[in-house]
């Protein structure tokens, strides 16, 4: 076949979204518990959204945003995130003076290369509390996450946060950050050089050995915060330490520009190289920038395609599968309508109507197959008789003939 699908871009077949179900169901679940309501944002944005928020000197911005022009030579790009949509959405219906508590779903594009659990179009699952100030909602976030691992089954993760100061704080270490490796930069890899201009505070969770080596002895960022963001992050895990594996990790700067204040990941090293499948922070900021009025704003967003991989949960069992086999030469449309009333029933059971001429023996085996519980089966006798044929397919292979009305009953009470 020479059409293939793009790269990075899987995939997801029947079998694979089993699992995806429950987890979309949980995640909704649990946010819902919250009082967080669903909000949906278009996929395609206009590419300035994501330069004035994401920012600039992102990786995200600079090389991996699918921009292209529209027919009215205007730059698009397809979303990268959620967080710069949402906030984009509430100031363009003019509610930023309100409390929003918003959860979202769906894919998201990045133009990265592909790897194992790196994908150009992949799933992510996000909150965003808009117009809650530093406090309270930072703890509530945090146990949203508890929550979610342990529905989910996830045991081995632990969680990273850091305080990135306000606008100043930022600022003053950047500049000390920059005077202190200036004399260094042919030490330094070539791709922290670049980020000395456009980012200083992206080199502290470079990946390169020889800047780490350079940064042993280089300014700390956490001598340039206040006391106060020091002992908020203290709080934070001492509150959560007894239920999750929680720590201060001063190198967490996050690949966004638009964080002040509490940032956090969490990661599982189950997941190999891209161990992080949650991050989020505040981003207070961001309203203002994007040209709102103002609104505080902290948020997370988990990686779907992730997250799934460490799920712990089986599959739901429990739905009953029904087999629905017609034979012979009848009228086939007059013979489905029995198929149409049973669903009217009973919504919660699976009917396969299986739309099949084949022999009885041979749609048997394909029940079997696909391990349905029973099946109905209409054949030339069965409708001389007007009953059904109700079979249970399990190792007894119990069957009855049934008259309309006992069958939708039976099929009710499944
Ligand atoms: P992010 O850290 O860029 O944050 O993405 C969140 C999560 O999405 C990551 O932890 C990872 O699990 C997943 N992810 C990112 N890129 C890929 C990829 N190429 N393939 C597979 N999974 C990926 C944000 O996007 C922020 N908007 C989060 C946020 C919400 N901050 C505040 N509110």
């Amino acid at each position: 076949m020479d059409i293939q699908s793009l790269r990075g871009m899987p995939d997801l077949f029947p079998e694979d979204l089993e699992k995806w179900h429950i987890l979309e169901k949980t995640l909704s679940k649990v946010f819902l518990s919250c009082g967080t309501k669903e909000i949906r944002t278009p996929l395609l944005e206009s590419t300035e959204l994501f330069n004035r928020s994401v920012g600039n000197s992102s990786d995200i911005v600079n090389k991996e945003l699918y921009s292209f022009l529209d027919r009215n030579d205007k730059s698009i790009s397809l979303r990268p995130e959620g967080s710069a949509s949402v906030i984009r959405a509430i100031i363009q219906k003019k509610q930023e003076h309100e409390k929003h508590k918003l959860w979202y779903q769906g894919p998201m594009f990045r133009y990265e290369r592909p790897q194992k659990g790196r994908f150009r179009q992949f799933h992510q699952a996000g909150v965003e509390y808009l117009g809650y100030e530093e406090g309270l909602s930072e703890y509530e976030l945090i146990s949203m996450v508890i929550q979610l691992n342990q529905r989910l089954g996830i045991k081995k993760y632990k969680i990273k946060i850091n305080h990135l100061g306000d606008k100043d704080t930022k600022e003053n270490f950047c500049n000390a950050l920059k005077l202190f490796l200036e004399p260094h930069l042919d030490t330094l890899h070539e791709k922290d050089v670049a980020r000395l201009e456009s980012n200083p505070l992206r080199i502290l969770d470079s990946k390169e050995e020889s800047t780490q080596n350079l940064l042993a002895t280089a300014p700390r960022f956490q001598d340039f915060l206040s006391e106060s963001p020091k002992t908020f992050l203290k709080n934070i895990v001492q509150h959560f330490t007894d239920q999750c594996d929680i720590a201060v990790d001063s190198s967490l700067v996050r690949g966004l520009d638009y964080y002040t204040g509490l940032v956090f990941e969490v990661v599982s090293e189950d997941l190999g190289a891209q161990d992080a499948f949650l991050g989020g922070g505040r981003y207070d900021h961001l309203s203002k920038e994007l040209g709102g009025k103002g609104m505080e704003a902290i948020g997370f967003a988990i990686g779907l395609e992730r997250i799934i991989d460490l799920m712990q949960i089986q599959p739901l069992q429990n739905v009953q599968k029904v087999a629905f086999i017609t034979v012979g030469e009848q009228d086939q449309q007059k013979t489905y309508k029995i198929a149409h009333a049973l669903r009217e029933a009973n919504l919660g059971v699976i009917l396969d109507a299986f739309l099949s001429s084949a022999t009885l023996k041979s749609q048997l085996k394909r029940a079997n197959k696909h391990e349905h519980h029973f099946a109905i089966i209409i054949g030339e006798e069965e409708r001389e008789l007007g009953k059904y044929l109700w079979k249970n397919l399990s190792a007894q292979g119990d069957q009855e003939l049934l008259h309309f009305e006992a069958l939708i009953d039976k099929y009710k009470n499944l």
